[in-house]
């Protein structure tokens, strides 16, 4: 049993780490640590100096330090003395937003508490257990359910909250966050993943300042511009050092992550749905439920850290039968016809992409509707036979009997407001009357809120999926959405839009993914726009950016890598010049760099001279033969692209039983000496074989300690891109 409670203390003892919290004598629900295990409670640490201009409960009368505005509390409201950022804000009947928190009650269940509606890490009794701590504010009828999944062996806890209205009256809720940790010592840093279209998940670390910094998106979905990921580690901490925690978000909405350093020094990080997008009206009886945050802490630097978050995702959040299995190499038309394309174009490319052994074509954007060019037709969701020349039903069969599968794109929550939808439908897309709608690549977005456009969407895609041999599907949404108003909602409860859509979404995805479970779900928002954990409980991959050129993509990737698992990247081969960048690599830089993912080609193989379509045929041998590895071993990052003149990262067999490093290097220099790179996670005293290597000699034998400790020479730099890949055998 991983939660032990004595004396209202609670420690969730894990495999390497402790979480430790403590009802105090006023009933305050606090966190004490959170960290190594220690055997032992905690609370000796906490010290709490009077501090002036801090609230003090009325409960602890002539008590001058008690104040809850310098104790690490489990759960932060407002209006109770706390003047730090709060988790919980709650309108009452009367205009009021006081809460006051102290614990009633708990209950420690076997296997992972679920969420109605939301996606949820999952474990039987085997694999998790569920604490519940219970807290009621001390002068309503207002409930909070704190919920604990605690993954003993992966050092993984879930957090999310239940708020309940027992009163009469309806409340508000205007913040509800999933996720409120205190840390009350040492000094941090923060390490967020911002970016833009074709330009995702940029780390970027800073020193946490006093007062707030935060992460945070506004646009309706998860968005390319930050990550509801977060890392906060200790000052200096690296890959293999030093203590960290993560904090990921399943939730594919607009989100919010706060950390606050206040006046003594102690840090406060907040996770959630983003307040400025939310308010819900909570009825007498009613619960809401906010979405779930998966926090892990590594003592170890930020490898043990990934690992942990790779293995919960990929293990615990991913679901069907695609989740482990090895994933189909694709080839996707997209940068190769855009939307000029009929099904002949379609065969010729599946035609030889067969013959260089791709599983998979998929047919993306421009087969349905009125669809050229993305001015118009999204919603019409019927096949454009004429533009085709045939039926679906026809192509996916000549296809499959290439020997290959056929998959299809489709952006089921946007409008073209020139399409037959639109026209009969306006008020199904978000627009707010009286005003001219914001458009965002010349289209609308659904109102996924109403049961009537998420059972059209779902028929729609239904009539699709069964009219065909479909075995794969790309779910893209290509805009953020801002002018929020729905006919269905009273003024009064607009503010629930934006979580509304989100719901919606997962309930049509939850559908459809239950009806066609043979079907492997890929998402994409403009590449990596809506990457995040929320959406992997439905796809278990999801396309990482639009931004293919190689030497970008290792940075992407990158940063990527910190919370996500290498199967649940899309990531393909395109043509040179980049279509995004202009940049031309090598095409064995762009085949290493896709191949840290779930790998495909996107671009027309036709056009490649002979020697590249063999080398094309030659990564997707390697690829079939690695994919195990690459996609079911630990991954390593070996070096920082954003810093160092070299992308490397390796892929190691969970009983260390052989190793897949590839990279490229770059900013090629005169003169140079050749790069050295350092292995990890191998055994130190097995002798690892080479059996391929670039430029190394095969058949070499080195130590785990010689490679990770001394590591091996890269090949010399002589251009700007050059690929490497070793691949050793321990013997
Ligand atoms: C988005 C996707 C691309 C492609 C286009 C089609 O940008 O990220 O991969 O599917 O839409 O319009």
């Amino acid at each position: 049993m991983a939660i032990q409670v004595k004396d209202r203390l609670f420690t969730i003892e894990m495999a390497n780490t402790m979480y430790q919290m403590q009802v105090d004598s006023y009933g305050v629900l606090c966190h004490l640590w959170y960290g190594a295990k220690t055997g032992c409670s905690m609370e000796y640490l906490m010290d709490y100096p009077d501090v002036g201009f801090s609230g003090n409960i009325y409960d602890a009368g002539n008590v001058r330090n008690y104040s809850l505005d310098n104790r690490p509390l489990e759960y932060s409201t407002i209006g109770n003395g706390d003047y730090r950022i709060p988790a919980l804000s709650v309108i009452h009947a009367n205009g009021t937003k006081a809460l006051d928190l102290r614990f009633e009650a708990y209950e420690i269940l076997p296997g992972k508490y679920q969420i109605p509606g939301l996606p949820a890490a999952y474990g039987d009794e085997t694999e998790a257990e569920t604490l519940r701590i219970t807290l009621k504010d001390k002068f309503s009828d207002i409930k909070v359910i704190l919920n604990y999944g605690v993954f003993e062996k992966l050092d993984v806890i879930t957090r999310s909250t239940v708020i309940i209205n027992g009163e009469k009256d309806a409340v508000t809720i205007d913040r509800a966050h999933s996720l409120c940790l205190d840390i009350s010592r040492g000094e941090w840093e923060w390490i967020h993943f911002h970016g833009r279209h074709n330009m995702e998940r940029i780390v970027e670390r800073n020193e946490i300042f006093h007062g707030i910094q935060e992460s945070s998106s506004r646009r309706g979905s998860s968005s390319q511009q930050q990550n509801p990921t977060v890392l906060l580690c200790e000052k200096g901490a690296t890959e293999e050092r030093g203590l960290c925690y993560g904090a990921a978000l399943l939730y594919s909405g607009g989100f919010q992550t706060q950390v606050e350093k206040e006046q003594m020094r102690q840090v406060r990080l907040l996770m959630g749905m983003n307040p400025e997008l939310f308010s819900w009206q909570l009825n007498p009886g009613e619960a809401f439920y906010t979405p779930e945050v998966i926090l892990s802490c590594s003592l170890e630097g930020f490898g043990t850290l990934s690992h942990q978050f790779h293995t919960i995702l990929r293990e615990h959040v991913c679901r069907g039968v695609h989740k482990l299995a090895e994933r189909p190499v694709l080839i996707n038309n997209w940068e190769a016809t855009y939307f000029d394309f009929d099904g002949e174009k379609i065969l010729k490319i599946a035609r030889q992409a067969a013959e260089l052994g791709v599983d998979m074509m998929v047919l993306d954007d421009g087969w349905f509707g009125k669809r050229n060019d993305d001015c118009s037709g999204l919603g019409d969701w019927f096949v454009n036979e004429n533009k085709l020349k045939c039926s679906l039903h026809k192509l996916a069969e000549d296809i499959n009997g290439l020997g290959m599968k056929f998959g299809l794109w489709f952006e089921p929550e946007m409008v073209s407001e020139d399409s037959d939808l639109y026209r009969n439908h306006p008020d199904w897309a978000i627009q707010i009357p009286g005003r001219d709608p914001i458009r965002s690549r010349f289209q609308l977005v659904l109102d996924m809120s109403r049961a009537d456009v998420r059972e059209y969407l779902y028929e729609s895609i239904r009539n699709i999926l069964n009219s065909a041999n479909i075995e794969y599907v790309k779910w893209d949404m290509n805009r953020s959405v801002c002018d929020w108003f729905s006919a269905m909602l009273p003024a009064g409860r607009q503010g629930e839009l934006p979580h509304r859509y989100v719901l919606g979404l997962y309930e049509l995805l939850e559908r459809l993914t239950t009806e066609f479970p043979q079907v492997l779900f890929e998402g994409c928002s403009g590449g990596g726009g809506r990457f995040d954990a929320g959406m992997l409980y439905y796809c278990p991959q999801s396309w990482c950016s639009d931004d293919t050129d190689a030497y970008q993509r290792t940075q992407i990737q990158y940063g990527t890598s910190f919370f996500y698992p290498v199967s649940a990247v899309g990531s393909h081969v395109s043509a040179v010049p980049n279509h995004q960048t202009g940049r031309r690599t090598s095409l064995e830089a762009r085949g290493v760099t896709a191949m840290a993912g779930s790998f495909g080609y996107e671009l027309d193989l036709s056009k490649l001279s002979r020697e590249e379509k063999e080398a094309v045929g030659e990564q997707i041998r390697r690829f079939k033969q690695y994919g195990p590895l690459i996609h079911n071993g630990a991954y390593y990052r070996l070096s920082n692209p954003l810093k160092d003149n070299l992308a490397a990262w390796s892929f190691v067999e969970k009983d260390q039983s052989r190793v897949l490093a590839q990279g490229l290097t770059f900013r090629v220099e005169p003169n140079m000496r050749r790069y050295v790179l350092k292995l990890r996670g191998l055994e130190p005293a097995a002798q690892y074989q080479l059996v391929k290597g670039t430029e190394l000699e095969a058949g070499q034998i080195y130590t785990g300690a010689a490679l990770m400790a001394g590591g091996i020479l890269l090949p010399g730099a002589d251009g700007d891109d050059k690929a490497f890949e070793f691949y050793f055998e321990r013997v």
